[in-house]
Order: C-alpha cells, then sequence, then structure tokens
C-alpha cells in the first residue's frame, strides 16, 4: 500500500509476527466457552484477539482485538493495587496474604487459623481486596473502581450490566465465600456490599487492547504510555506485579512462570493479561478455557511470544547491559567554547584531569554499581568527573542512593562529580536535591548539556593560570586574524574598521543573511546558535576576545549559515566584505595575512568538528 507521495507503509515485524500468531492458533478448537456465569456462555467461541502495547505507547493489534468483553478476574490486580493506595501495604496484607495456594480460582483457600484468604487473586481475596477500597458509598466506592480501571485502559471504561447481573444472581459460591470471610471477621461489613463490587468489578467491559495498554501502564511503573496519567503510585507496581507472578494464574501459576516467564493474570471470559516489565504489555483474547479456566489460545500465544522473543523476566539477558557507552577526557574531547591558542595548550596539558562518562540504559543496583566503581577507580584530587546522562532512561532508588554515596566519597577525595543532562530524569533531580540538602558543603553541579558541563571544567582549570593571563579586552595586535601582521598593516587595518557594540542577548546576525562582513573580538563573548527542532537554541561554539567570527565574508561572501548571539556585552571591530576585497588592490599583503589566518581559524574550528563527529561515532 503507499501514500499520497508512494511512500509503503511497511508492515512491522511484530505485526507480521502477530498475524502469523493469529494464523497459527486460530486453528485450535480445544476447550469450551465459559457458563457458570450465563451471560458469559453468549461469547463468540471463535472470537480472537491479540494486543501488544510499549511502554513507549506503540500498539500492535490484530484480529478481535477491539471486540468487547468482560474483564472477569483481570480485574484483581488492579484492585489490589486501588486497595494498597487506600489503605497501605500493611493493612493490606493483614486482611489478605500473598502466598500461592496452588488451588483453583473459586476455591475457598483461607489461612486455617485468621481466616483470611491466601492471597487476592483467588475469588477469596479479591473479595477481601474490594472490601478496602474507600468511598462514601457502595456507588462511589465502584466509581473509584471503574476510574482508576479507565485511568490504566486510557479511556472511559463502562459496565455490561447483562453480565453483572447474571454473575450476581448466580454468584452462589462466592457468595459462600462471602460469607467465611465475614465470619472470620475478614469483611467488616455486610458482605453483600463487598460481593457486589467484587461482581461489578468483574463486569466491567474491557477489549483485547485495553488489556495490553493496562499491562502496559503497570509495565511503565504505573503510568499509562498514552494519556500520561497516573493509575497507580510506582511504589505499588511491584507489589501487584509479585503476586501476579506467583498467583495471577493460579493452580497453573508454577508452570506459567516456568514456561512463559511474565506476571499475568487470567478471567473466565477468556481474556489473558502479561507483562514485562519496563518493556510492555500483551492482551489476549479468546473466550475458549482450559479446564483451570484460562484461554487455551491465549496460553499458547504467550508461550509462543516469550520463546520468540525471549520475553521470559528471569532471562539472564536481561542483566545490565554495558552501561558505560564511553569513557573520553578533556584532553579528546572539548566544550564548543574556542580557545585562545595559549588555552587550548594549558588545558592540553591539564586535559587528563577531567574524565567524562556516558552511561547508558535504565540504571538500578548493578549499573550504577560499575559506574561507582569505574569512576572511583580512575579519579584524584583536584580532579573532575563529568556523568553524561544523555541516554540513561531512569535511575531507579537504588541507583540514586548509589550515585549520591559516589558523589560524597569522591568529595573526600577531592574529586568533583558533575551531572549533565539530568534534568531529563526528574526523579533522580529531586532525589540528588534532596539529599544535597541534608550533607553539609556538597554541592549539586548539573548542566544541561555535556557541552556546558565542560566547559565549566574548562573554566575551572583555566582559573589556575597566573592572575591577568588572558583576561580583559583585546586590541587589533592581540586578535587571532591579526597574527603576523605588520604595525604598518595593522595601522592601514584601523582604519578600515569599524567599532560596533551589542547588548547582552542580542543577535549580530542571523542565518541566511548576507554574509558582509566579518568580525574582530574586542570584549566579551558570542555563540554561533542553532535553532532546536524544540525551538531550544544549540550552542554550537562561543567565541571570547581575541577571536573572529563571521569569516565567511572574506572566504565566499555568501550568506551566514547559522545565529550569531552576544553572550554578553560585546565590543568589537567590523570589516566589511567590499573593504576587504579592495585592499586586493591596495594592500595585497595586508589582505594575504588576514586570509592566512582566517584560513588557519577555519581549519581549527574544521578540526573540532571532525573530532566532535569522531566522538561521536565512538
Ligand atoms: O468470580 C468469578 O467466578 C468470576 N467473576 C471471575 C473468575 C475468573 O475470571 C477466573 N479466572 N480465570
Amino acid at each position: 500500500m503507499s501514500d499520497a507521495i508512494g511512500r509503503v507503509a511497511l508492515s512491522s515485524p511484530v505485526g507480521e509476527y502477530l498475524a502469523r500468531m493469529l494464523q497459527k492458533h486460530g486453528a485450535v478448537r480445544d476447550g469450551a466457552v465459559a457458563t457458570y456465569i450465563p451471560e458469559l456462555a453468549k461469547a463468540g467461541p471463535e472470537w480472537f484477539g491479540i494486543c501488544i502495547a510499549t511502554v513507549d505507547g506503540h500498539v500492535y493489534e490484530m484480529g478481535d482485538s477491539q471486540q468487547a468483553f468482560t474483564i472477569q478476574s483481570i480485574s484483581k490486580p488492579f484492585v489490589y493495587g486501588l486497595a494498597l493506595e487506600d489503605c497501605g501495604r500493611e493493612r493490606v496484607l493483614a486482611t489478605v496474604g500473598v502466598e500461592p495456594s496452588g488451588d483453583a480460582f473459586n476455591s475457598v483457600s483461607l489461612a486455617p487459623d485468621t481466616g483470611t484468604p491466601l492471597n487476592p487473586m483467588i475469588n477469596a481475596g479479591a473479595i477481601a481486596a474490594a472490601s478496602l477500597v474507600a468511598g462514601h458509598s457502595p456507588g462511589d466506592r465502584f466509581e473509584r473502581i471503574l476510574t482508576v480501571l479507565s485511568l490504566y485502559a486510557g479511556r472511559r471504561l463502562d459496565l455490561d450490566e447483562a453480565v453483572y447481573r447474571s454473575e450476581r444472581d448466580t454468584g452462589h459460591r462466592n457468595r459462600a465465600i462471602g460469607h467465611m470471610l465475614r465470619n472470620f471477621n475478614v469483611l467488616k461489613e455486610d458482605p453483600e456490599i463487598a460481593l457486589d463490587l467484587y461482581f461489578r468489578q468483574c463486569s466491567v467491559r474491557v477489549s483485547c487492547r485495553d488489556l495490553a495498554l493496562m499491562g502496559a501502564t503497570l509495565a511503565n511503573a504505573g503510568v499509562n504510555p498514552l494519556t500520561g496519567e497516573v493509575a497507580v503510585r510506582s511504589g505499588h507496581v511491584e507489589s501487584i506485579l509479585s503476586v501476579m507472578v506467583t498467583c495471577g494464574m493460579y493452580d497453573y501459576a508454577g508452570e506459567w512462570v516456568y514456561r512463559i516467564g511474565l506476571p499475568a493474570k487470567s478471567g473466565v471470559a477468556g481474556g489473558i493479561l502479561a507483562i514485562l516489565p519496563g518493556q510492555l504489555g500483551i492482551g489476549v483474547f479468546s473466550p475458549r478455557l482450559d479446564a483451570r479456566g484460562n484461554s487455551v489460545r491465549g496460553v499458547k500465544v504467550c508461550e509462543d511470544l516469550s520463546r520468540d522473543m525471549n520475553l521470559h523476566f528471569l532471562s539472564p539477558s536481561r542483566v545490565a547491559a554495558a552501561v558505560m557507552r564511553s569513557r573520553r577526557s578533556l584532553a579528546t574531547v572539548r566544550s564548543k567554547r574556542r580557545r585562545s591558542t595559549a588555552e587550548a595548550r594549558f588545558l592540553d596539558e591539564r586535559g587528563h584531569r577531567v574524565r567524562i562518562y556516558e552511561a547508558q540504559g535504565a540504571l538500578g543496583f548493578a549499573a550504577a554499581e560499575v559506574i561507582a566503581r569505574e569512576v572511583s577507580t580512575h579519579t584524584g584530587p583536584d580532579s573532575f568527573a563529568i556523568l553524561d546522562l544523555k541516554r540513561v532512561a531512569d535511575v531507579d532508588g537504588a541507583a540514586s542512593h548509589i550515585l549520591f554515596d559516589l558523589q560524597r566519597a569522591l568529595r573526600t577525595a577531592g574529586t568533583t562529580l558533575i551531572y549533565s543532562n539530568a534534568q531529563r530524569l526528574p526523579r533522580f533531580m529531586r532525589y540528588l536535591a534532596e539529599a544535597s540538602v541534608q550533607q553539609a558543603g556538597l554541592r549539586l553541579l548539573t548542566f544541561p548539556e555535556l557541552d556546558r558541563a565542560l566547559d565549566w571544567c574548562e573554566s575551572q582549570l583555566l582559573s589556575e593560570r597566573p592572575k591577568g593571563e588572558g583576561a580583559g579586552s583585546v586590541g587589533l595586535a592581540g586578535q587571532q586574524l591579526c597574527e603576523g601582521l605588520s604595525a604598518d598593516d595593522l595601522a592601514v587595518l584601523e582604519r578600515f574598521v569599524t567599532k560596533e557594540s551589542f547588548a547582552q542577548g542580542e543577535f549580530i546576525f542571523r542565518m541566511g543573511a548576507p554574509s558582509d562582513c566579518v568580525y574582530f573580538l574586542m570584549s566579551g563573548e558570542v555563540s554561533v546558535v542553532a535553532e532546536m527542532p524544540d525551538g531550544r537554541l544549540r550552542r554550537l561554539s562561543t567565541s571570547s576576545a581575541g577571536m573572529s567570527f563571521g569569516e565567511t565574508a572574506m572566504i565566499d561572501g555568501g550568506v551566514r549559515g547559522a545565529d550569531v548571539v552576544a553572550e554578553t556585552r560585546v565590543e568589537c571591530w567590523s570589516l566589511s566584505r567590499v573593504v576587504f576585497e579592495e585592499l586586493e588592490n591596495s594592500y595585497p599583503a595586508l589582505k594575504i595575512g588576514l586570509l592566512r589566518n582566517a584560513l588557519r581559524v577555519v581549519s581549527g574550528i574544521a578540526g573540532r568538528l571532525t573530532g566532535e563527529v569522531l566522538a561521536l561515532e565512538s
């Protein structure tokens, strides 16, 4: 299929894989539609849908992925999460355990002494968990359950009244369980209230696509990848996924973990939800169930997916990938600030004292341990370590703790730890800010880009130069473009240049403007900048007193290739292209001298840019 300009819409490999799954398992006729809740018997036995949703919001779906059915037991982990939010971990644990029962979903598995249900995935535990949901009335409590389920799905869900009534009118076994729980005082109120909440939560209408997104929300630490809304606090996600792993598939849980290895939950309407933490949610729907009440095709699809896509959460390949993407020093990498020859030489000699570590991936304990061990091995007194987090997706609590301890230890050893690109990790930034406040004298140094962090380190090193060196304004004689010019030539040049000044933040010229003069910086700093797609200005280089900019006016005229902005108040001279051209007739030696220096400046810039490209490639 091609779009308006003939671009062929590539079918995605994942989409194609799901299509093959649909075809392969669509032929399976084992199992039977549930009938013990009469309304469920009306389901189409051939309905079959598969959907995968990723934590960055991409959805692959095949078959009857939008077919509505009732969520049934798949509601249990989400309502358990709501009970944790409302009552806290300890109160919930006192009401319902976390031990696998190894029994069927509707077994009366209660702890012999306390009568508490063994876990929240069996009906007894789910009824108890529903009783813990807060609210002013049963209606209000159900509204909260429906709202939370909708946050996970990323759209407003509704109740299937017919299924609800069907279950309510035939739910005698659950009623028996409810009264047992009341008998043991696990339920503190009339069991009909918790039972009715439970029947309603089981009768919420979803699709296979909804299940995948609900799974992706849990995989994404409780945040819906499409809406960005928080369905549950990240602190509860581990608890929810833990009971899904150990108890989610009831008396098939052990084999499920062994064969498939994903936290999961099944429902008697034929849905299966499976989750790979940090990565994706899977929803499969097919109403034909096996003897344990799990969708026959659903189990088969998950088994193939896990094997073929290596999704088993205990797979060794999931150990921290190479956390350190690169290690460099100021000897090979510099900021985008142009340095005078003397400054550059000074930094060359001391560049080894600034090391740059580029980390990548999601930083947990293992990754942070690797970083701490490496950084602390290579640094000494009066040195700097920059940890660039540009390619880091997340820093969890354990890693934040280790990196903060690393900062403290380095400081004791006289090394300054600096972060760049940390602003992309607000949770980590908050942790560092809070922890630093408690640590007297520990300065939190973060820069929005590696370039700025390098610039800061360079200026720290350069501040060690003898006082007066490289400070203040620079006359024509001291200009890079005037190196080697005779006093006579300088005097001539002085007659032809025009003194100009610019306020801080003022654009000196904009991209696309005619390249009609070259500038000699007397005092202040200017930066060549480019506007990024998000509107931010990205610095390409910064020049200071004694340096030139706009050299293209001397070479080919043409138009400006980028914007130049005054970073500070700027005093400079400009030499127009017209005058420069005329020098050929009147003062050829001056013109050649200026041109030779301009070419040296431009080749210096080209050399630095090559270094940056190589650094990016490495
Ligand atoms: O309570 C019941 O029996 C149903 N509402 C839910 C059972 C269920 O989904 C079991 N899952 N496989």
